[in-house]
């Protein structure tokens, strides 16, 4: 344990610990292990996988837009993620690091200076919002905005959005807040995204596409076309990368990709149906069953696959030493079903509702593309999988399966 050295500025014990290429202190509490909400400055080691594929994104990013970057993280608890940001992606210009917590403002300077880097990286303490309001004239925007809040990222897009530069550049978002977005609280969802979350066995992708919705939405407010370039669902949150781009007609083409969901719970039926005028039928076309309805939300393609692929190169030269493998796994899955079909089937609770044993999803696979269904796995779940065949193509290879 390393006591305060900082004596009069940080008022609590600090411990070094050591994450990619960055040393930096973080609190020594009790709380530390237990409640990362109690402990005087966030840190969470289990985010690292998240940081770690931040650093991926926006190393991808930065090459493929050939211009210096100006990254920015409103909410950055000790300051882990931008300092590293600054250390290990090549071509970047300066960081902004804010927090309106002092001690976590503190702590942040405190890495800043232990970490060599006070030329490139600023700290401020103040509202995250308010920060983001003084970043909102020509000359002071952000290429990258990583907004990584406790819970839900939703009071911070519009002020994200308006300090982004208005040419191509890149909205990164976490939420933890799962249970509204995977429809345990489906008024919370709404209050906070605009759409309506159903509780599904595939709801991890429908929170992402309520999370991109909202992004998409907000952004056409301000006159910024979006798209999406990745997504992942890991632990317990879920994140977004999204693109954006001033321009009325670009804006107007993204609003196009927003739609709702139709999902059948007698049956197991859904659809994503594009656009927000559209009509569509209130009873299953399959059993007849009254539908429910979710969104609106992103029915868009959710990865832009040659991004992915470049992450993973990068991810391949890197050394990331406790998440390579975590890693490589899931960006290997993500590249599988980027072009796959949307909503996927959990088999496991397929198998339960037809009382039968779960069969090797690998046959499951063989009988499905066997029949010309396109069939991936998904990296939102690993008993799941996106296939263009119908709900009861697929419970009758299941059942051929059993036999
Ligand atoms: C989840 S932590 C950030 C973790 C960090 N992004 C990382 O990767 O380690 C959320 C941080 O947001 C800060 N925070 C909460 N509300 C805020 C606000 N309105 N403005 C600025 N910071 C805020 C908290 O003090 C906390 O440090
Ligand atoms: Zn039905």
């Amino acid at each position: 344990m390393v006591p305060s050295t900082k004596g009069d500025k940080i008022k609590f014990p600090l411990r070094r610990v050591t994450e990619g290429r960055v040393s930096f202190y973080i609190p020594d509490t009790p709380d530390m292990e237990t409640d990362f909400v109690k402990t005087p400055v966030f840190y969470n080691p289990q985010m690292e996988l998240n940081r770690d594929l931040s650093i991926l994104a926006v190393q991808v990013f930065q090459e493929e837009k050939q211009r210096l970057i100006q990254f920015c993280e409103p909410l950055t608890g000790c300051g882990v993620r931008g300092i590293r940001i600054a250390l290990e992606v090549r071509g970047i210009q300066e960081v902004y690091l804010n927090d309106r917590s002092t001690p976590a403002y503190e702590l942040t300077k405190e890495n800043i200076r232990v970490n060599e880097v006070r030329e490139k990286v600023k700290v401020s303490n103040e509202d995250g919002n308010l920060f983001l309001d003084k970043h909102t004239a020509s000359g002071n925007r952000f290429d990258v905005i990583d907004v990584d809040p406790f819970g839900t990222p939703a009071p911070y897009i519009d002020a994200a959005i308006r300090a982004l530069k208005k040419k191509e550049s890149l909205l990164c978002a976490t939420a933890t807040d799962m249970a509204p977005l995977c429809g345990v609280y489906p008024e919370a969802s709404f209050r906070k995204y605009g759409g309506y979350p159903l509780k599904t066995k595939y709801c991890h992708e429908i929170a992402v596409r309520l999370l991109a919705g909202c992004i998409i939405r907000i952004a056409a407010r301000f006159s910024m076309g979006t798209k999406v370039r990745f997504v992942h669902s890991t632990d317990h949150y879920i994140r977004v990368y999204i693109e954006a781009d001033h321009g009325d007609t670009k804006a107007d083409a993204s609003l196009e990709s927003l739609g709702f969901l139709l999902h059948c719970f007698s049956c197991g039926y859904r659809d994503l149906v594009e656009g927000i005028t559209t009509l569509f039928t209130h009873l299953c076309p399959n059993c007849t069953s009254p539908l429910s309805i979710g969104g609106p939300l992103f029915v868009g393609k959710l990865f832009d696959k040659s991004l992915c692929e470049r992450m993973k190169a990068e991810a391949e030269k890197r050394q990331l030493d406790a998440t390579k493998k975590r890693i490589m796994r899931l960006l290997i899955r993500i590249i599988e079903e980027a072009d796959g079909p949307p909503l996927y089937y959990d088999i496991h609770s397929l198998c339960d509702d037809l009382s039968i044993q779960v069969p090797k999803i690998e046959h499951v696979m063989n009988l499905l593309e066997k029949k010309d269904f396109k069939t991936t796995r998904t990296h939102f779940k690993p008993t799941a999988l996106r296939t263009t065949a119908n709900i009861d193509d697929l419970k009758d290879i299941l059942l051929k399966l059993r036999q």
